[in-house]
């Protein structure tokens, strides 16, 4: 299932390393739009703006968090700038896809900064509203979003290179068919192993999206090199290439827990109520 419907949740646990991994992500989310808004929508930029001063602010305090208290009311405090920027960046989607402005952002990076500020906000409410119920659709919907996410990079990629860059334009196409393809076969088992236990097939299909990920991984760090030190020609700021790069590796990670916890996964299916 999708990260916008009502039930899903990511299949990671909340902690402050993870919070101050998504507040960068947002305030750099803020960055990337204003540079996309066409110089006439003053407004806009400003809206952008200061939703990066918000997240640049948070940023910082999160480093002052002491103790569990402070990391409930912090994570309360974040809950609403979050919304917030969710708002704004389906207010901006609209607006792009009803042509009512200009710029150069594509819709489909506007709905993806989106759907992964949805991510966060779910992850920032598993504080109050625990886990999903079977772990096997937690899992299998984590892979959906994050694979969709893998592939649109491959994509933003692709289509922001100059097209003179041949082989990497060929690459970066290639994984995101084979992102595609993954995240397919991976909502093929949101519905065969909805509300079930983990099986071989899920197990061998953890490998395939971790191999592949490890492969995206170092393509991105090799463009994210090559970028930064101006050997490629593209329209890709080293921030965003970066960007990309921690995204990737954040989805490792994920990836890792869940291979880890798949073989105890029997015993926490005894303790769900279903
Ligand atoms: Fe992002
Ligand atoms: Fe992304």
């Amino acid at each position: 299932m999708d990260i916008f419907c009502r039930d899903v949740k990511p299949y990671e646990s909340l902690n402050l390393r993870r919070v101050q991994f998504w507040l960068r992500i947002m305030k750099e989310h803020s960055l990337f739009m204003k540079l996309g808004f066409a110089c006439s929508d003053a407004e806009l930029i400003r809206q952008a703006e200061e939703f990066y001063n918000v997240f640049e602010d948070l940023e910082k305090q999160s480093c002052k968090i002491k103790c569990d208290e402070d990391f409930m009311a912090f994570v309360c405090r974040i809950m609403v700038a979050v919304k917030n920027i969710f708002a704004f960046k389906r207010h901006v989607l609209h607006l792009i896809v009803e042509c009512e402005i200009g710029g150069y952002n594509y819709p489909l990076l506007i709905d993806h900064v989106s759907r992964e500020a949805m991510y966060f906000l779910k992850l920032l409410q598993k504080i109050q509203d625990g886990d999903m119920k079977s772990p096997v659709d937690a899992i299998v919907s984590d892979n959906v979003f994050w694979l969709r996410h893998m592939a649109d990079h491959a994509r933003f990629i692709a289509g922001l290179l100059d097209p003179s860059e041949r082989g990497f334009v060929e690459k970066a196409n290639a994984f995101a068919v084979q992102f595609e393809q993954l995240q397919l076969q991976a909502r093929d088992l949101d519905s065969m192993l909805w509300h079930s236990r983990p099986n071989n097939d899920l197990i061998r299909f953890e490998m395939d999206a971790t191999n592949a990920t490890i492969q995206i991984r170092d393509f991105k760090e090799a463009a994210r090199d090559l970028i930064s030190s101006c050997k490629v020609v593209s329209l890709i700021p080293p921030l965003l290439a970066d960007h990309v790069l921690r995204e990737a590796e954040y989805f490792l990670e994920v990836l890792e827990q869940i291979r880890n916890d798949i073989p105890n996964m029997d015993e926490m299916m005894v303790t769900c109520d279903y």
